[in-house]
């Protein structure tokens, strides 16, 4: 449809001279990184709206929803101009606005993700207004298009609630640019951007590999394998033949410990030290077929582990990242 009914008191062409007001007087000079993350102060919930869009259902994930009024009962979220779907948001007559819980951040990615099918296996069904409800999740606000707003790169609109379906839940989070349960809110330590903890190098590498690694740690128990063990065979799988000295720097331990862990997987079979023909002094480690059968899919569950967790990056954030990790290994390898 082209046009929001028309409601009394309702801004219309008028609306846009409000988004003209520059922001401290002084909005050019706004560092649109720092202002993206200024507002990432402002911890939100996770929607995904959906509606009907040819006859195929549409759907993204926004945390720019608001309550706008009870009595009539409005709500409200803002949709990018540069989405393929503004143009089928705003012209739709309805849309449906699910509300993330905590356990639904694959949801949030999927429905956050340009390009992918979003609704591909996913159970759905036409609400009241025709806009598609997701099975299994609440609470659901379906609406009927009320207004439509000009907001800068986005289009704000405005949509009565003609039904909802409500549950209490444990909400989904979005703050500082990720998504997060109410308890590791609670733990996110309250520290400035100037602060020496969110600047020391050796801090930041420490929580970033700490954030990365202990989730999939925390389930190696499901192969029954430590840490240490799990570092060894990571190691070995790709390289024949270390020196326990090469494996020591790679797999991040010191001796004694290291022997100790090679002498329990030798006598678990799961790996087997040699002497090398020429110099029988050097040793060199070798999985079994045992120790490669045990690593296989510990190895391909940390794999899907880390693609889970680089999804939230685009492309250009991951190639910097690794880039920067690169580059401080190498310049910083001793010697
Ligand atoms: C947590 C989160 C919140 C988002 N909020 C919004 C939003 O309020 N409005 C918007 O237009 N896009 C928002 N996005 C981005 C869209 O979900 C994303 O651009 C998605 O690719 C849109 O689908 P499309 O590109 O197929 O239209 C958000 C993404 C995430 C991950």
């Amino acid at each position: 449809m082209a046009e929001a009914p028309k409601k009394s008191g309702e801004k219309t062409g008028k609306t846009s001279g409000s988004e003209s007001i520059p922001a401290g007087g002084n909005a050019a000079a706004l560092d649109p990184a720092a202002f993206r993350n200024a507002l990432g102060q402002f911890p939100t919930g996770v929607a995904v709206v959906t509606a009907t869009h040819d006859g195929y259902p549409i759907g993204m994930t926004a945390n720019s929803f608001s309550s706008v009024s009870l009595a009539p009962p409005l709500v409200s979220w803002s949709v990018a101009k540069s989405s393929p779907n503004h143009d089928p948001f705003v012209a739709t007559e309805a849309f449906a606005v699910h509300f993330l819980g905590a356990d639904h951040r694959d949801l949030a990615l999927r429905f956050g993700s340009r390009g992918a099918d979003k609704f591909a296996g996913l159970a759905h069904a036409p609400g009241d207004t025709g806009a598609p409800l997701i099975e299994g999740l609440a609470p659901i606000f379906e609406c009927r298009a009320w207004a439509r707003y000009p907001g800068g790169d986005h289009t704000i609109l405005v949509g009565e609630v003609v039904r909802m379906v409500e549950r209490n839940h444990e909400p989904l989070l979005f703050h500082s640019g990720q998504l997060r349960r109410i308890d590791a809110l609670r733990r996110a330590p309250p520290l400035s951007s100037d602060s020496f903890a969110r600047n020391y190098l050796a801090y930041l590498l420490a929580r970033a590999s700490f954030n990365v690694s202990n989730e999939f740690h925390a389930r190696l128990g499901e192969w029954k394998l430590s840490v240490p063990e799990w570092r060894v065979l990571a190691c070995l799988m790709d390289v024949e033949g270390l020196s326990v000295g090469e494996l020591a720097a790679m797999a991040l331990m010191k001796q004694p410990r290291l022997t100790k862990v090679l002498d329990r997987m030798e006598r678990d079979g799961l790996l087997q030290r040699r002497a090398t023909a020429g110099d029988r002094r050097r040793v060199t480690l070798h999985l079994t077929a045992e120790g490669r059968a045990r690593a296989a899919p510990v190895l391909a569950a940390a794999k899907a582990h880390e693609a889970e967790l680089l999804k939230q990056f685009t492309d250009a954030e991951r190639a910097t990242i690794k880039h920067a990790l690169d580059l401080l290994i190498d310049r910083t390898r001793t010697r």
